[in-house]
């Protein structure tokens, strides 16, 4: 097996229960930088836990979660956000209603904290915030290749684009770690080719580091550098995409005991 980095992500025995269920047992997940590292794993197997785990929307049973050394167990998401951890979620978080830009900016709200009477007021303080607020979010949605829609209102885009706007939404919150939550559920091949492009341009451009959670196994192999396999709450396998092509043991859990009979 290949000796992975220094990771910036450190998952240490994680272990999370909801009631008798063991959604994670003694789980190890490491994200090295610049990677995008990938976690696998059959249905129900813990992947989306282990994302909630790292942003602090579960209690955890036991374990650490470390981001670059520092122990993230125990802040409140917020805080965690702040130093720059940041997700997707599996089901399509987008306003609808709200214009793409819009939308993009909303993802800006944790940088640009400014008091309501300010903002009532629109004194010079405010519009010179709201003002860079929008200009970077224009900046995420050029880097996404949507730039040419951001007065659209979200729900009148294609479902592939609205995927990626969830993704220029997440870069506007200036992350260090993106975690992406089956970016490509429900993308057509054309679609998931594009999103692969944003999530090596995300790391190859922005220096961006990726966990991505991810079933379309073409598009995993693909983009990333590690890749972790969850398998009933438990780790089964590390390595890069082609040692763990080859593991037998993921082959199994995969395509089932029957496969070799
Ligand atoms: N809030 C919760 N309350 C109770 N059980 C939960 C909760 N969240 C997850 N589980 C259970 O924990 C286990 C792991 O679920 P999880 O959603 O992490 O799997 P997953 O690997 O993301 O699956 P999928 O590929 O289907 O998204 C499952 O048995 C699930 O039913
Ligand atoms: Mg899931």
């Amino acid at each position: 097996m290949t000796t992975l980095p220094t990771p910036m992500l450190d998952v240490a025995g994680l272990t999370v229960r909801f009631g008798g269920i063991h959604a994670l047992t003694e789980a190890d997940f490491l994200i090295p930088p610049g990677t995008v590292t990938a976690l696998i794993g059959p249905n129900g197997a813990g992947k989306t836990t282990m994302l909630n785990a790292i942003t602090g929307m579960v209690p955890v049973a036991h374990g650490a979660i470390r981001l670059d050394g520092a122990e993230l167990t125990g802040l409140p998401t917020h805080e965690r956000a702040a130093c720059g951890v940041v997700r997707t979620f599996q089901n399509l978080e987008v306003f609808t209603s709200l214009s793409v830009l819009e939308n993009v900016m909303a993802g800006r709200h944790t940088h640009t904290r400014y008091p309501v009477f300010a903002s009532l007021l629109r004194t010079p303080g405010f519009r010179r915030a709201e003002a860079a607020c929008r200009a970077r979010a224009l900046e995420c949605l050029d880097f996404v290749g949507l730039a040419d829609v951001a007065d659209t209102p979200a729900g009148d885009l294609p479902y592939g684009s609205q995927r990626l706007l969830e993704m220029a939404r997440s870069l506007a919150a200036d992350p260090k770690l993106l975690l992406l939550d089956e970016p490509a559920a429900g993308l057509n091949s054309k679609e998931t080719a594009r999103l692969g492009d944003v999530i090596t341009a995300i790391r190859d451009r922005l220096g961006v580091t990726v966990g991505l959670v991810e079933h379309d196994m073409d598009l995993v192999m693909g983009v990333s550098d590690f890749v972790t396999v969850l398998n009933f709450g438990h780790p089964l396998a590390s390595g890069t995409p082609d040692e763990v092509q080859a593991n037998p043991e993921v082959v199994r859990a995969y395509l089932g005991e029957d496969e070799e009979g």
